[in-house]
């Protein structure tokens, strides 16, 4: 029926370059060009002047055992750590009006769907409780679900198609907000809670920033444009020095369907037949042609207060829209508020939005609206390894009326089509991206783009210097003064993923320690440990290239010597992502998404469980997506 997610087509047609820096580089065209399957050299990061940060990044201890490889149905953690798996999908959120128990034949109803965790769990954060508190006992967990199977979450799958089944879908979407606490060894969801929530496809969330109110968002259900039902496709986050959680939505495209998709709509993937999810056939919302603006309504990053069950969700429309992976917070050094969001599609840019005021830590209610108002640009990486950001700003760089934007909002909204107008550079599938504590060297997953160097697609250049890149690769750098405000910075490949034993050498990648492909999660603890969570796609893993390096997994690197240590493997055809540490650095909650995900097919109940059983082995139960709690046995901080 459906192709997998990751199958989703590159949409950047635009005629940018993938860099147009070479020549100002004074190197010919000729080395990047005539590549003929080998890989474009790298600058080095070492060598380069005028961007080093004033602080060096200490070296942090990576204290444990490798794990090896793994094909087994099962999860697996280095001698002398235990992991316990804490919230899965059907696992009732513990809200008082309802607590509705896991059905393991898939027929809970969509109203008990929205009592329950959703499907799989991507990012994650540990919030404290009290609030402001710095409890590594008690806090509470703020989760995506980024998508559905449904094949999975239906008795019979997607065999039959109702509203009903559409209804329970959207409620299997969203956000988990719940509380836990630790007694013992042992990490409890706490039930009821006055902090449990739901966030669901349908839940009604504010919409503000520039796009808030503008005739791209009206629609006939919302004629202000403030206000929409639900988040769709959560994937990876980010949290706020103020406390706030945030969650990106990514893939959202496939929801809708366009019977002749529209320019802007094919730049962003929307198609004729959708990705599958079959909403518009029973919520005219998601058809296109009845409601061309509801899909201008997604795509957004959502800020939540997860100490706050009441508060509305606002979608921050000054960040862009893109398919947002996620949303890095961190602060310039005059202390306004830095936020890096990868675009996950093959070709696709690298963004940055800084806020126009400063964080204050005793203004609660300024905070509020921080990400409302500030710059969006967009990453433009040159060949001799510097590189700029370009403001995305109305009026500037192109960004005018006679080109199609009207106004902020428009650039708001067709973020991509402004990346294209100014150059912006195209890379292979951007995903998470995390900032060291100390020095605040940027790092980003950059997951694979078998496309590259195809006939008719860009070839490899300086920043994605690798064709059929299978493997990915994780792109890091420095912005100019150490400042994340800065426009411009030097960047340099940290690692190319592989295969040591590959016999093709352009698949070999330069990994120092553990082997590994498809970078996705990524994620600095506060001893500036590197976590890497992979993303391999089910039909990758049964392929010969995925022989020596199994099934996905979490690694450590030590940004310091470039050293990575495989630390986890997760059950059979998994996604390993989101990472958040408790403030002592004790517990280490992980989320395992998509066990038993089949190669092709979403609508059959049977296939996944070909694959798994994780976590619950049930012969007539289903495979779940769930947060794992993982700790040392003798109590002592994760990873040292
Ligand atoms: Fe949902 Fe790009 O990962
Ligand atoms: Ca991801
Ligand atoms: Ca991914
Ligand atoms: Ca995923």
């Amino acid at each position: 029926m459906t192709k997998a997610f990751d199958d989703l087509c590159e949409s950047n047609t635009s005629p940018n370059p993938t860099f147009d820096d070479v020549l100002r580089a004074g190197i010919s065209r000729r080395r990047f060009l005539g590549y003929a399957g080998a890989i474009v050299s790298l600058p080095t990061f070492a060598t380069l002047a005028g961007c080093a940060t004033d602080r060096a990044a200490p070296a942090p201890v990576i204290g444990f055992q490798p794990v090896p490889p793994s094909t087994a149905d099962t999860l697996v953690v280095p001698p002398g750590y235990r992991a316990q798996v804490l919230y899965r999908w059907g696992d009732p959120v513990g809200v008082a009006a309802g607590m509705p128990a896991f059905r393991s034949d898939a027929s809970g109803s969509a109203e008990e769907q929205a009592l329950q965790a959703g499907m799989h769990h991507d990012a994650i954060e540990y919030f404290p409780l009290p609030a402001g508190a710095a409890s590594s006992m008690r806090g509470l967990l703020a989760m995506n679900h980024e998508y559905t199977d449904d094949g999975l979450l239906h008795p019979d799958g997607m065999k039959t198609w109702t509203a009903e089944k559409v209804r329970k879908s959207q409620a299997a979407h969203g956000v988990s907000v719940v509380e836990v606490e630790l007694a013992g060894a042992e990490w409890r969801v706490v039930r009821p809670s006055r902090y449990a929530r739901r966030i669901t496809g349908a839940t009604p969330i504010a919409i503000s920033g520039p796009a808030a109110g503008s005739e791209l968002l009206k629609t006939a259900a919302d004629p202000s444009g403030r206000e929409v039902l639900g988040t769709l496709n959560n994937c990876a986050g980010g949290r706020t020095p103020w406390g706030t959680y945030l969650t990106c939505e990514e893939n959202f495209n496939g929801y809708f369907s366009a019977a002749t998709p529209s320019e802007s709509e094919r730049r962003y993937g929307i198609r004729k037949d959708g990705a599958g999810y079959r909403w518009d056939e029973h919520d005219a919302r998601f058809d296109a042609a009845t409601e061309p603006n509801e899909a201008n309504r997604f795509g957004w990053v959502v800020e939540i207060d997860p100490y706050d069950p009441a508060a509305a969700p606002v979608k921050r429309t000054a960040l862009g829209r893109f398919k947002h992976e996620g949303a890095m917070v961190t602060l310039a050094r005059d202390g306004r508020v830095v936020v890096y969001s990868g675009d996950d599609e093959r070709f696709e840019y690298i963004y940055k939005f800084v806020t126009r005021d400063r964080y204050d830590p005793a203004n609660a209610a300024a905070n509020r609206t921080l990400l409302d108002h500030g710059t969006l640009y967009v990453a433009r990486f040159a060949a001799d390894g510097g590189g700029e950001w370009i403001a995305l700003e109305h009026g500037r760089n192109g960004l005018t009326a006679a080109n199609g934007f009207a106004d902020q909002a428009a650039v708001c909204v067709f973020a991509r089509r402004a990346g294209d107008v100014v150059g912006a550079t195209k890379m292979d599938r951007p995903e998470w991206i995390a900032v060291h504590p100390v020095t605040k060297e940027v790092y980003c997953t950059l997951t694979n783009n078998a496309d590259r160097g195809k006939e008719k697609q860009p070839g490899p250049d300086a920043a994605n210097p690798r064709p059929a890149n299978i493997y990915g690769h994780i792109i890091r750098w420095r912005e100019a003064g150490g400042d994340p405000a800065a426009t411009r910075f030097a960047w340099d490949v940290f690692v190319l993923a592989g295969d040591k034993q590959h016999p093709d050498p352009a698949k070999r990648g330069n990994v120092k320690g553990d082997d590994f492909g498809c970078p996705d999660g990524l994620w600095f603890d506060a001893r500036g440990v590197l976590w890497i969570q992979t993303d391999a796609a089910a039909r990758a893993m049964a392929s010969e290239d995925w022989r020596r390096i199994g099934n996905n997994q979490m690694l450590a690197a030590d940004v310091t010597t470039g050293e990575i240590r495989r630390f986890l493997t997760g059950p059979r055809n998994c996604e390993v992502t989101g990472a958040t540490m408790t403030p002592d650095g004790r517990t280490l909650f992980v989320n395992i998404q998509h066990p038993g995900e089949a190669p092709s097919e979403r609508g059959d109940p049977e296939k996944p469980r070909q694959f798994s059983s994780w976590p619950d082995f049930d012969p007539a139960g289903r495979p779940r997506s769930a947060t794992v709690a993982i700790r040392r046995e003798d109590g002592g901080v994760v990873g040292s």
